[in-house]
């Protein structure tokens, strides 16, 4: 094994876009150690990152980003050179919900790892970074024209959002007072294995699988921008490597899509991997009331994340979904594990009899 050169701590390493961070780097760089802090929260799982779980520059670390002592602990222990912090809440419909714990995770746990970062770094601030991954929807939403670029001002309009944004700001401002090396960048939706299935894609996976019926919120006509996880981890990787401190990156898929159209697409490919007849999974489709304060659109311009530092998604978004599609279908026991317990309850309070 190669002799270790720096540490990097990963919060939120074992939830979705965290744990393909998580194995990109424990793969791609054995001269780096890798330590994924999470709480395991209703969206943490080990599972996920059990196929790097006995790799030897990899170690796991059980802790509550909002418990100043534990995070200092774990400082203690593996003084890491770089933070790239994932941890979050991380779903809107749950930010409607309990609103509070959003603001607990994602303000008090992102100051108590600034926080923490800086009273270990502090002395010597070079080759240290704090990492914030953050999201396109601080940005607010978008009429049917326009892109969300680096300095669009902040609007955000969720629990959630809102959360994120005011994570954003702590960050910049320890960069600010304090000169911690910060970097951040603003993703689009991401899709891929291993997401909860709370989330749009494996929630509809999972019913058509189950025949179960497909909650659409409003009229379907929200859109989005799809970006495949392992392009967004590839990059953070770049941004990590080749950013510059105190810089913003966009990230998104350039790749647009209103709510029933990705659904129809989705109804159509899994017809044909279930053998099902057409038709079968778009007679699933059910209008729902709608999410409270429903962003519209959502797109991003990632122009600079290209010219700087020659980053593109890798993936056609046809290709992404199929690959996503045959993941889950080869998975069932990762859903069928993460669907018993409390999901059924989650599920039977946000969808009630549907
Ligand atoms: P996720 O909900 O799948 O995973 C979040 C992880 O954080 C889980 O493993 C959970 O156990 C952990 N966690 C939650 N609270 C914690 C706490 N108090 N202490 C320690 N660990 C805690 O989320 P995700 O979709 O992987 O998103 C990861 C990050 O990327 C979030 O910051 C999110 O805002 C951001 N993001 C997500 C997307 C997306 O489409 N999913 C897009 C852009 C940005
Ligand atoms: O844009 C980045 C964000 O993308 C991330 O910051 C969030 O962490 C991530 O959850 C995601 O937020 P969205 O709210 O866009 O994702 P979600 O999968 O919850 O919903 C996608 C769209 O589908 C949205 O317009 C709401 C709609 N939807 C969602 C669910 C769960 C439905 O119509 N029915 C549903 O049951």
């Amino acid at each position: 094994m190669s002799a270790i050169e720096k540490t990097i701590l990963v919060t939120g390493g074992a939830g979705f876009i965290g744990n393909h961070v998580v194995r990109r780097l424990v793969r791609n760089y054995p001269q780096y150690k890798v330590v994924n802090l999470d709480a395991l929260t209703y969206a943490g799982n080990l599972e996920n990152v059990a196929d790097v779980a006995d790799a030897g520059n990899y170690s796991f670390v059980k802790a509550d980003i909002t418990d100043l002592e534990a995070i200092r602990s774990v400082f203690a222990v593996y003084s890491p050179d770089v933070v790239i912090h994932l941890a979050a809440e991380s779903h809107v419909d749950r930010s409607i919900e309990d609103p509070l714990l959003f603001v607990k995770t994602n303000l008090l746990g992102t100051a108590t790892m600034l926080q923490v970062a800086k009273e270990a770094w502090q002395a010597d601030f070079s080759g240290k970074l704090f990492y914030h991954v953050s999201t396109d929807e601080v940005y607010g939403s978008l009429g049917t024209e326009g892109f969300f670029v680096e300095d669009t001002p902040y609007d955000p309009r969720s629990p959630y959002s809102a959360s994120k944004a005011g994570s954003d700001h702590l960050v910049r401002a320890w960069g600010h007072t304090f000169g911690l090396p910060v970097v951040l960048s603003n993703c689009s939706n991401n899709y891929g294995p291993y997401q909860f299935p709370e989330k749009l894609l494996p929630l509809f996976i999972n019913n058509i699988r189950h025949l179960k019926p497909l909650p659409v919120y409003g009229k379907g006509i929200n859109v989005r921008d799809w970006l495949y996880v392992e392009d967004h981890a590839r990059a953070i990787d770049d941004i990590l490597h080749k950013g510059s401190v105190g810089e913003t990156y966009n990230i998104g898929g350039h790749n647009e899509y209103r709510n029933i159209d990705l659904i129809h697409l989705l109804c159509k490919l899994m017809d044909k991997k279930l053998d099902r007849r057409e038709g079968t999974s778009a007679n699933l489709i059910t209008y729902v009331t709608d999410r409270a304060g429903h962003d519209m659109r959502y797109a991003i311009d990632a122009t600079k994340l290209k010219e700087e530092l020659g980053w593109t998604p890798s993936l056609k978004f046809e290709e992404g979904l199929d690959k996503t599609i045959d993941w889950y279908l080869d998975n069932e026991d990762w859903l069928e594990g993460v669907t018993s317990g409390a999901y059924q309850a989650y599920y039977d309070k946000m969808y009630g009899g549907n």
